[in-house]
């Protein structure tokens, strides 16, 4: 791809108005690029734009668009990069409930492979060729050992979930092997959350939460009776399943490191967005009761079929190839999502 100054730059985001996409594009429109957002508002509210033209102010606000349509609808596609000129894409539409995913494979596959596969085309047709890919570090299934790189071995998914992100990283593998100049980074994202410190934006899941971090949250404003943590007999120091969270505004800032390096640049490169820190579902808890000032009823339930132990990240790669690495601890991922939390007890809905 050509170089080329974020100012003459315009990046196409799949799913923007999503939790990850809108921290991401705030990031990218403070360092100046022109960002098209392209979401079918599927599990996401329309609100998020004024809150993201907020947040950066009227001048940057201006470099900002927003499509509502289905990124498989290949002719308002075909639309968006026949009227803009496209330099990059970040990938993050796609369903992403682990859970759902068991019971509704073919809405997943559908979706999740049918959007890349519709998304990659019209960007080959238009010359387009550089994209970054949310993925996640599910594709490492259950660790051999720790802390994950991203020489760790990829292993079979245990639900259509995690499947759509191993196939499309695959995918767009597959893309470069046949045509060299195409310019691909898939980021492996491992537990994000927290929210935009201004209270403004942050994560606003339908129904109950899947998540640990906003089922915390919604039981901490009283919307939820009790965390329910899925088993304590794991080979952990608690016995509660350890993972990486990471503060969704260090993942922003990871996706403005990775369209500056991949600037100019082709091939396939992986990075793992990560703290490299574990953190166990008791701790989560005891931290988001330091950050709301109360304590948290929770009750240890069976385990969770599918989940892991533990994962963590070894995030040495971001930070000597991009220069990246996370800035927030797991107290700053909590007060934001508390901040967040309490000031929109009903999300986006008021
Ligand atoms: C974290 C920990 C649970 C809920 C998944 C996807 C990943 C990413 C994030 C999709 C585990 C425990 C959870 C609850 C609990 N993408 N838990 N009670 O499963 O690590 O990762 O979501 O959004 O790709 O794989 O995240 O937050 O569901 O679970 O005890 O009500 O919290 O057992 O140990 P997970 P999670």
């Amino acid at each position: 791809s050509e170089t080329l100054a974020p100012q003459d730059t315009c990046v196409l985001v799949t799913g923007g108005a999503g939790f990850i996409g809108s921290h991401t594009c705030v990031e990218l429109l403070q360092d100046g690029y022109k960002v098209v957002i392209v979401d079918d508002l599927s599990n996401a509210s329309a609100k998020v734009e004024d809150r993201i033209k907020t947040i950066v102010g009227p001048e940057a606000a201006a470099n900002l668009e927003l499509v509502i349509t289905d990124v498989n609808d290949r002719d308002a596609l075909e639309k968006i990069f026949s009227t803009h000129k496209i330099d990059r894409v970040i990938h993050f539409a796609g369903f992403k409930a682990v859970g759902e995913s068991v019971s509704k494979p073919i809405e997943y596959y559908t979706n999740n492979l049918g959007n890349t596969l519709t998304l990659v085309d019209v960007m080959r047709n238009h010359g387009c060729k550089s994209i970054i890919f949310s993925s996640s570090a599910t594709v490492y299934g259950d660790p051999d050992s720790l802390p994950l790189t991203e020489a760790s071995p990829k292993k079979p998914a245990t639900n259509p979930y995690g499947w759509t992100k191993w196939m499309i990283e695959q995918i767009l593998t597959d893309l470069h092997t046949a045509d060299p100049e195409w310019n691909v980074v898939l980021l492996r994202y491992f537990n994000p959350i927290g929210a935009h410190p201004s209270g403004l934006m942050g994560e606003d899941p339908k129904g109950i939460p899947n998540n640990l971090v906003p089922y915390v949250a919604q039981t901490a404003i009283g919307k939820r009776e009790a965390v329910h943590v899925f088993g304590n007999d794991y080979d952990t120091p608690d016995g509660t399943g350890v993972r990486d969270y990471i503060h969704v505004c260090d993942l922003a800032s990871g996706h403005a490191a990775a369209l500056a390096w991949m600037n100019g640049r082709e091939g396939v490169e992986v990075f793992n967005l990560g703290t490299g820190k574990g953190t166990s579902v008791l701790e989560i808890i005891t931290a988001f009761g330091r950050a709301c000032g109360k304590e948290i009823p929770y009750v240890i339930d069976p385990r969770r079929p599918g989940d892991v132990t533990s994962n963590y990240a070894d995030c040495t790669k971001a930070r000597e190839l991009m220069g990246w690495e996370a800035k927030f601890d797991v107290d700053d991922m909590c007060r934001d999502s508390w901040n967040w939390q309490s000031k929109n007890p009903n999300g986006y809905e008021g």
